[in-house]
C-alpha cells in the first residue's frame, strides 16, 4: 500500500473536561502558533463543513442539519470548530464537551478527525471518562492518539507518576485497538510541553500535531466516486458528479457502476476549460462514461478490477442521537453516500456500557446509546466497512416522518452478499413479493355512514403500521374520487362502479404486497362482498365504524347532512340513499363509545396478530 505524503491539513479532536484544563490547553495552542490568514480562513471552513456535504465520512453537515431541529427543543450539539497553522501544517481542532450525555456530539466531531488529543489530570490520572473517549475514538477510526497528561506543573514534573499514567493508559487503549498512542507531559498554563519544551522531554504536543502522520488510506486504495447527481443538460451528454471518495481516475479506466454491476470506461473527467487527464481522492469532478449504461444518483462508480462489496444486510454500530427511542423493525431512511435507502434494525445484539465497555442485553436504543446491531435494507447498496473507508461505511439513519437525523452508525460487515443481482429474474409470485416485504398482503376495508370517521381511523390506522415499518397504502373516498373515479356520482349505479374499481385497485395492491386500508362508504353488501371475494382466506378484513345517523348527523363535518335535509344535496347515503350495515363484520367499531385512536390500535392489534 501506497503511504501519501503526511497530510498539510490535520483535523484532530480533543477530549476532556473543562476540568482537565482542556480550554487552557486549546487557548495556549492557539496562543502558540498562528491564526489562519483570513483568505484561507473561508477555505478551512468550508473545508470543515464541506466534508459532510460532499459526502464525505458520517455526513458531517447533515448531521449537524438534524441535530439543529433538536436545539429548538433546547438541546444542544455543541462542536466548536478552531483554525491555526504553523509553518508545516494548518489545523483544525474539533472541541466537543466531554460530558456522557455529548455522546453524539462527539460522534459529530470525531466522524472527520485524523488524530485526538485525550486529556487528562495529572492529579487524577485515567478516569472513566477517559476510557469513553478513547473508545469512541477507537470506533469512530481515530488511530493516533496523544495522551495529553497536563497540570505537570501541580505535581511537580513527577516522572515516575507521568509514566504510571502513561503505562495504565497504554494498556487499556491496546485492548480496545488503539495501538498508536504517544502520551506527553504537558501544562497548559505555563505551556511546557505544548509549544516548548517540558522538563520531561524535548517533545511537545505541537511537534507531535506537526509530524503526526496520518496514513491516507483512502487515497492509497482504490477509486470509488458516489454519484451525487446526473448531469444532463443536452441529450448528448451524461455526466457523472460526485466527490472521489478513494483512489484516482484517468480517462481509459475500466470502472464498475454498482449495485448494477454494469461495466463502462472512463471516457471524460469533465473540467474548465480543459478536462483532466487525471483527479484524486477529495476532488468533485464530473465523469462521462464512453457506453450508455444507466447511472443514478446514488450510484458508485468503481474502479472494475477492485469494486466494492454490494450487500442488502449488515451488522453495523450504531449511536443513537434521538428522544425517541429506536425500536427494532421500525423503519428508517439511511443514507450511505448520496444514497438513501429504507433500513431497519432487524435486531439489537446488544449495547455497549461506554463507561465499562461492558455488552448489555437490549430491546431498544435511548439517546446516547451505542449498539451493535444487524440492518436490512429494501435495497443492495455498493459499500466497504467503516474500519477500511469512512465515506463508504458510514451512514445516518433519518427518521422517516420528522425527517430527523437520529442516528449515525457504522458497517462492520455485510451479513449476505448480494453480489448474485439476478435473483430477481425468479418467477416474482405474489407469496414472494409479500414475503420481500416481510408481510401478507391484506385489505381492511373500513365501511360506515358519512361523518363516521372512517377516514380518521383509517390514517392513523395507516400511521401507525407506517410506524411499524409495515409497508401500507391508504384508498379514502374523498381522495379516490378526485382522481380515478372523477367520472362517478352518487347514484346508485355510480357508487357500485366507485367500490368495484376501488376493490380491483386494493386488490393490485394488496397482490404486490401492501397492506391496504380502505375508507368508503361502500352501502351496499354485495359490492362489500364482491371485494371480499377477491381476496383470499382471511385477507380481507372488513371493519364497521359504527355510528348512529343522528351521531353522524349531528356531527356533520362538512355541513352535508344539512345540505341533504336542505334538499340540496341528492342521494345522501342515509338520507334519501340506503346504507346497509354489516351483518358479519370482522370488527366492529362502536364510534359513541371509543374514540379514534383506541379503534386503529384494535384495528392494528387485530391486522398484526391474525
Ligand atoms: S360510496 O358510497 O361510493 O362509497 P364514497 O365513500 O366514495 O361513497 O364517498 C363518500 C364521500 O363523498 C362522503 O364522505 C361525502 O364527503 C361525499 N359525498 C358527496 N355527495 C354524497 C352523497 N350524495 N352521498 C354520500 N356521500 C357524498
Amino acid at each position: 500500500m501506497v503511504v501519501a505524503a503526511p497530510k498539510s491539513l490535520l483535523r484532530f479532536l480533543t477530549c476532556g473536561s473543562v476540568d482537565d484544563g482542556k480550554s487552557t490547553l486549546i487557548g495556549r495552542l492557539l496562543f502558540d502558533t498562528r491564526a489562519v490568514p483570513d483568505d484561507q480562513m473561508a477555505a478551512l471552513e468550508r473545508d470543515s463543513k464541506a466534508v459532510g456535504t460532499q459526502g464525505s465520512s458520517i455526513d458531517f453537515a447533515l448531521l449537524v442539519d438534524g441535530l439543529s431541529a433538536e436545539r429548538e427543543q433546547g438541546i444542544t450539539i455543541d462542536v466548536a470548530y478552531r483554525f491555526f497553522a504553523t509553518e508545516t501544517r494548518k489545523f483544525i481542532a474539533a472541541d466537543t464537551p466531554g460530558h456522557e450525555q455529548y455522546t453524539r456530539n462527539m460522534v459529530t466531531g470525531a466522524s472527520t478527525a485524523d488524530a485526538a488529543v485525550i486529556l487528562v489530570d495529572a492529579r487524577k490520572g485515567v478516569l472513566v471518562q477517559t476510557r469513553r473517549h478513547s473508545f469512541l475514538c477507537a470506533l469512530l477510526g481515530i488511530r493516533k492518539v496523544v495522551l495529553a497528561v497536563n497540570k505537570m506543573d501541580l505535581i511537580g514534573w513527577d516522572r515516575a507518576a507521568f509514566a504510571a499514567i502513561a503505562q495504565e493508559y497504554r494498556a487499556f487503549a491496546e485492548s480496545i485497538g488503539l495501538t498508536d498512542v504517544t502520551p506527553i507531559a504537558l501544562s497548559g498554563l505555563t505551556g511546557e510541553g505544548v509549544a516548548s519544551a517540558s522538563p520531561l522531554s524535548d517533545q511537545t504536543l505541537l511537534s507531535w500535531l506537526e509530524a503526526v502522520e496520518t496514513v491516507d488510506t483512502e487515497a492509497a486504495s482504490s477509486f470509488r466516486m458516489p454519484v451525487q447527481w446526473v448531469n444532463r443538460p443536452d441529450p448528448d451528454f451524461r455526466g457523472y458528479a460526485g466527490l472521489i471518495v478513494s483512489g484516482s481516475v484517468r480517462p481509459g479506466d475500466r470502472v464498475r457502476v454498482l449495485p448494477s454491476g454494469r461495466e463502462s470506461r472512463i471516457a471524460r473527467i469533465v473540467a474548465m476549460p480543459d478536462d483532466l487527464g487525471e483527479a484524486q481522492t477529495g476532488q468533485a469532478v464530473t465523469l462521462t462514461l464512453a457506453d450508455e449504461i444507466d447511472v443514478s444518483r446514488g450510484a458508485v462508480i468503481a474502479a472494475a478490477d477492485a469494486p466494492p462489496q454490494v450487500a442488502d444486510q449488515f451488522e453495523a454500530t450504531v449511536v443513537w442521537m434521538d428522544e425517541d427511542a429506536l425500536s427494532p423493525g421500525r423503519s428508517y431512511l439511511l443514507k450511505i453516500g448520496a444514497r438513501t435507502v429504507t433500513a431497519q434494525v432487524t435486531a439489537l445484539k446488544h449495547k455497549v456500557n461506554v463507561n465499562t465497555l461492558e455488552k448489555l442485553a437490549a430491546r431498544r436504543l435511548e439517546l446516547n446509546d451505542i449498539s451493535v446491531c444487524n440492518i436490512s435494507l429494501d435495497r443492495p447498496i455498493a459499500f466497504e466497512p467503516y474500519e477500511t473507508n469512512r465515506d463508504m461505511g458510514g451512514f445516518i439513519l433519518i427518521d422517516r416522518i420528522t425527517n430527523r437525523t437520529v442516528g449515525a452508525g457504522m458497517i462492520r460487515f455485510a451479513l449476505r452478499r448480494a453480489d448474485n443481482i439476478h435473483w430477481q429474474a425468479i418467477d416474482v409470485t405474489r407469496e414472494a413479493r409479500a414475503q420481500m416485504k416481510g408481510q401478507r398482503g391484506r385489505v381492511i376495508w373500513l365501511t360506515g355512514l358519512s361523518g363516521a370517521g372512517k377516514s380518521t381511523i383509517a390514517n392513523l390506522v395507516d400511521r401507525r403500521l407506517h410506524a411499524l415499518g409495515r409497508h401500507t397504502y391508504l384508498l379514502d373516498g374523498d381522495n379516490v374520487r378526485h382522481g380515478l373515479n372523477r367520472d362517478l356520482g352518487f347514484t346508485e349505479e355510480d357508487r357500485v362502479e366507485n367500490i368495484r374499481r376501488v376493490a380491483e385497485v386494493a386488490r393490485l395492491m394488496a397482490d404486490a404486497g401492501l397492506i391496504v386500508i380502505t375508507a368508503f362508504i361502500s352501502p351496499f353488501r354485495a359490492e362489500r362482498r364482491m371485494a371480499r371475494e377477491l381476496m383470499g382466506e382471511g385477507e380481507f378484513i372488513e371493519v364497521f365504524v359504527d355510528a348512529p345517523l343522528e351521531v353522524a348527523e349531528a356531527r356533520d363535518v362538512k355541513g352535508l347532512y344539512a345540505k341533504a335535509r336542505a334538499g340540496l344535496l341528492k342521494n345522501f347515503t342515509g338520507i334519501d340513499s340506503p346504507y346497509e350495515p354489516p351483518e358479519q363484520a370482522d370488527i366492529v367499531i362502536d364510534t359513541t363509545a371509543m374514540s379514534a385512536v383506541e379503534a386503529a390500535e384494535a384495528i392494528v392489534e387485530r391486522v398484526l396478530g391474525g
